[in-house]
């Protein structure tokens, strides 16, 4: 679903690069296109129409762009764009939101941040998807004693809880064993069944994995300060989402971290960026985001060999000073999106062919 804003730009070259993985490792991407968020407020009327729906809950994986953008901005509740992105993820159950932050050597320069600080950065966000403030009820407009209210319900239980301490515990197995739990338990009740519910995950079974629990005042702190320090990060919704925008500053744009939302039905794999309104329809927008989100799907799918060429293929093409607008630095080749998209298909395709090469002289 390409979506709004730069949401197709960016999804055309991830399904490009796609194609191009699938000629290598001998898989083809059979794919259909439709509409949802603001696209699908103008076609039909809904930001998630029922075709869309289906249609992803009967595929393999679903491939998501952005949505929302100026246009809808006066819509409210269930009629807003982001609504649609919502309804999407509920309907799949994916409650587990797997946005990994890293910032090879090659990258480091581009962060705001000094070099030092974010080098060997290499963090997992684990964010709760399906639960938390986004959906809990009551919610919405209410009638005040003086004038208008509004009100969203923190809720977690204790399942939505264990479930998604044991997404995080099993990736920092694979990791390096460090679990970083996120809450306001200090001040929130929903916070403080969080932290009693994580811990007794933890030492129920993961007494090889190292816990430790931070506020997310502090959090957001230390994770610009010390970010090399984080492994996995396992947090609700709403601190999620802003935690993951945050860890943007460490890699130096939003533009290059993608997603997965895994646990339900089908994975839904997308940029954790916006439709970027203010640069839509330029050709500016770094699709670098989409197309890691892509390799992350095909990771899922099994394809794990043209999972890793893609993205060596996106290391290749940085590392070689190719860059979009939003990660330029001195001396680098400032491209459009469609020539950093036709720049990382290229590295995919040679090193195929080297390959090739390697095998006839054998
Ligand atoms: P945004 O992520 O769209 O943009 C924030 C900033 O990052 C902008 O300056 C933008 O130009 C830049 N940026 C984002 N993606 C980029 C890319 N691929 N390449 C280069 N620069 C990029 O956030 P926003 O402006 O707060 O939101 C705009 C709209 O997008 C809103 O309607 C919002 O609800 C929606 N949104 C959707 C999603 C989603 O679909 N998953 C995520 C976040 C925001
Ligand atoms: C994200 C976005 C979405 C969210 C919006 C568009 C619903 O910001 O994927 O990070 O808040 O989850
Ligand atoms: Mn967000």
């Amino acid at each position: 679903m390409p979506g709004d804003g730069v949401g197709p730009e960016v999804t055309r070259e991830a399904l490009r690069i796609l194609a191009e993985a699938g000629q290598r490792f001998g898989f083809a991407v059979a794919s259909e296109e439709f509409l949802i968020g603001g696209s699908a407020i103008d076609a039909f009327g809904t930001p998630l129409p029922e075709a869309t729906a289906i249609a992803c809950l009967e595929s393999d994986a679903v491939l998501l762009g952005a949505v929302g953008g100026p246009a809808w901005d006066d819509l409210h509740g269930d009629l807003r764009p982001e609504a649609g992105l919502l309804g999407l993820r509920r309907t799949l159950g994916v409650y587990a939101n797997l946005r990994p932050v890293t910032v090879p050597d090659f990258l480091a320069g581009a962060s705001p941040l000094r070099r030092e600080v974010v080098a060997g950065t290499d963090m997992m966000i684990v964010r709760e998807l399906t639960g938390g403030i986004y959906f809990a009820e009551p919610k919405g407009p209410v009638e005040g004693t003086q004038g208008a209210e509004a009100l969203n319900t923190m809720r977690y239980s204790e399942a939505e809880i264990e479930r998604i301490a044991h997404v995080a515990f099993t990736w920092a197995r694979r990791r390096r064993c460090r679990v970083t739990s996120v809450d306001k338990a200090n001040v929130l009740e929903v916070s403080q069944l969080w932290n009693d519910v994580v811990t007794q995950v933890h030492s129920a079974g993961y007494s090889d994995v190292e816990l430790e629990h931070l506020y997310i005042d502090n959090a957001a702190m230390q994770i610009v300060r010390r970010p090399s320090d984080f492994d996995v990060v396992v947090t609700a919704n709403l601190f999620g989402d802003i935690l993951s925008d945050l860890a943007a500053t460490l890699p130096g744009s939003l533009g290059v971290l993608p997603s997965a939302s895994v646990g339900g039905s089908t994975g839904l794999f997308e940029p954790v960026h916006g439709s970027a309104p203010d640069i839509a329809g330029e050709g500016k927008a770094n699709p670098v985001a989409a197309v890691l989100s892509a390799a992350m799907m095909l990771e899922e799918l099994g394809e794990t060999d043209a999972a890793a060429a893609i993205r060596e293929a996106v290391s290749e093409t940085l590392s070689g000073g190719v860059r979009t607008a939003d990660m330029r630095e001195e001396g680098c080749r400032l491209v459009s999106t469609e020539e950093m998209g036709a720049c990382i298909a290229d590295h995919v395709r040679q090193a195929a062919s080297k390959e090739h090469k390697v095998g006839a002289a054998a």
